[in-house]
């Protein structure tokens, strides 16, 4: 009888117990309510003076025996052209409020420190002609920092008619003596970084006065970009949500709403990291689902950053002149053991793929505002496209996202609506999936959905109005674990496979691995 009783009392608990089975997700699209345009340049690259970002992941020199065209590696050119990157931030970060442009020209360069970042040497051989010679090899636009830290106006404005002016005044000679005859194009400018902190620890106050003078005297000359084109000038904003970081944004928008003829701006600039508490603690490899989960619920929390200073600058500008201007953001974990201290160094995962497809989302859905975003780093620093070691190359997982998302450039936004279901993983509980849609130029749609679960498949039902959708290609990347990478001796763990969709019923069926991201574009 008591054996009995407990039978029965095991089969009622395994009966109350819910079977895991993940529901389906109804995503639905309508067409015809296209938004705002996702700027291309939320796909731009950051690429400061900081270990190997620069020197070995950018520039080899002219004589080196790994295949270059004037000193700059021709494996990392082709394989950022293929991302079709559309600005490149340079050169820094921290490194930009202490680099003095004049010894980065001609044919002998000062030698100098980098007291930032491992107190290494800075040879300055990559200086403003290299630079502007990377960009026109992979087709992409400058986005100067210039120098209000430790430097003056006079330096900054004499940098820019060296790289502008087409008059033949003795700066222009000098750019033609160095092999540029021509005016330079310089689409952004950057004024400071960081200037309540490695900057110059400036008030709010203090550097308004200052990104006023440099707004006022640092000006672009060359003819083509006198009315079209204009070179966009960028103020330093938030580093995160804090209240100082309000006061911030306040101050600068506040005295815009007011600005006269004589000084402007045309971005606000805000950094955040996905790092969850200083000093970085995350393991970038080597880890388990735990710090998956705590990490892509720490990389969300950009949507309120976001949101919160948006708000604030809709008080001041609610034509939404100015743009928020995301130029540092991205995964920042411990650096790899054995690496040199200051160098930055962590490897690229999966988890980075699935946390840049959910940023990269939170930009397009704001895409309004947001018109412009810089990933940390471009080469071999923080979360980057590409690692390399000494000749060799690899590209991460976080790199194969942005290739995947190449049509989402310039293409306009189109609403979503889906009940995203919940993942949770201990005291965490997040979105199981998130999706955007985009139209490009030539009508075609694109979706891109990210399966945040890592253990279960996302079965997705599409609904598509205003079209008579028949099929779905695309690509998907995922990979065995959370924490997997591409390394220089397994370079394709994690590489983007072919996906398709089912067309049934009026509604296109799609089943994502779990972790996952994917890209596929709607055949009518
Ligand atoms: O990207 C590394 C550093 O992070 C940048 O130099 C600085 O702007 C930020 O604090």
């Amino acid at each position: 009888m008591r054996s009995l009783f407990a039978s029965l009392t095991l089969l009622v608990v395994a009966m109350a117990v819910p079977v895991a089975v993940a529901q389906k997700i109804q995503l639905s699209v309508d067409v015809s309510r296209a938004g705002a345009k996702i700027d291309r340049n939320l796909f731009g690259q950051f690429a400061e003076h900081l270990g190997h970002g620069v020197y070995e992941g950018i520039w080899v020199g002219p004589d080196s025996k790994f295949p270059n065209t004037r000193g700059i590696r021709n494996d990392v050119v082709a394989a950022l052209k293929a991302i079709k990157v559309p600005n490149v931030r340079w050169p820094g970060g921290c490194f930009a409020d202490e680099y003095h442009w004049r010894k980065g020209i001609g044919q002998q360069r000062t030698v100098t420190l980098n007291p930032n970042w491992g107190g290494v040497i800075e040879p300055n051989t990559f200086g403003t002609t290299e630079f502007m010679d990377f960009l026109e090899q992979i087709g992409a636009e400058a986005y100067l920092s210039v120098n209000v830290g430790s430097g003056t106006p006079q330096e900054a404005s004499e940098w820019l008619e060296y790289l502008t002016t087409a008059q033949p005044t003795t700066l222009a000679k000098e750019r033609a003596a160095n092999g540029h005859p021509a005016p330079y194009k310089v689409a952004f400018l950057g004024i400071g970084n960081e200037s309540w902190d490695c900057g110059g620890n400036m008030t709010p106050d203090y550097y308004l006065s200052q990104m006023k003078i440099y707004s006022r005297f640092v000006r672009n000359f060359n003819p083509a970009q006198q009315d079209k084109q204009q070179m966009l000038k960028i103020a330093v904003g938030p580093g995160g949500g804090e209240p100082r970081w309000t006061e911030w944004t306040e101050t600068v928008m506040k005295a815009y709403q007011s600005h006269t003829w004589s000084w402007d701006m045309n971005g606000l600039s805000m950094h955040s990291y996905t790092v969850v508490k200083w000093p970085p603690s995350f393991a970038s490899v080597g880890f388990g689902e735990t710090e998956y989960a705590q990490i892509l619920k720490s990389t969300l929390e950009m949507n309120d950053l976001v949101e919160k200073h948006s708000a604030i600058m809709d008080k001041y500008d609610p034509e939404k002149k100015v743009a928020l201007v995301v130029d540092e953001w991205g995964g920042w974990y411990a650096s790899l053991p054995g690496s040199t201290p200051g160098f930055l160094v962590q490897q690229n995962s999966l988890r980075d793929a699935v946390l840049a497809a959910l940023n990269l989302n939170i930009f397009a859905r704001h895409a309004d505002r947001v018109r412009m975003a810089n990933i940390a780093q471009m080469i071999s620093v923080l979360q980057a496209m590409i690692l390399t070691d000494k000749g060799e190359m690899v590209l991460t997982p976080t790199y194969y996202v942005y290739k995947m998302y190449v049509p989402f450039q310039d293409a306009s936004f189109v609403p979503v609506s889906f009940e995203a279901d919940t993942y949770t993983h201990g005291d965490v509980t997040l979105p199981r999936v998130d999706a955007i849609a985009a139209k490009d130029k030539a009508g075609k749609l694109w979706l891109a959905i990210t399966n945040v679960d890592p253990n279960q498949s996302a079965e997705i039902e599409l609904t598509l109005a205003g079209i008579n959708a028949k099929s779905a290609a695309g690509e998907t990347l995922s990979a065995p674990r959370v924490d997997s990478v591409n390394t220089f001796d397994a370079p394709n763990t994690v590489v983007p496979k072919p996906i398709s969709a089912k067309a049934q019923d009026g509604k296109l069926l799609l089943e994502l691995a779990p972790k996952s991201v994917t890209v596929v574009a709607v055949e009518q």
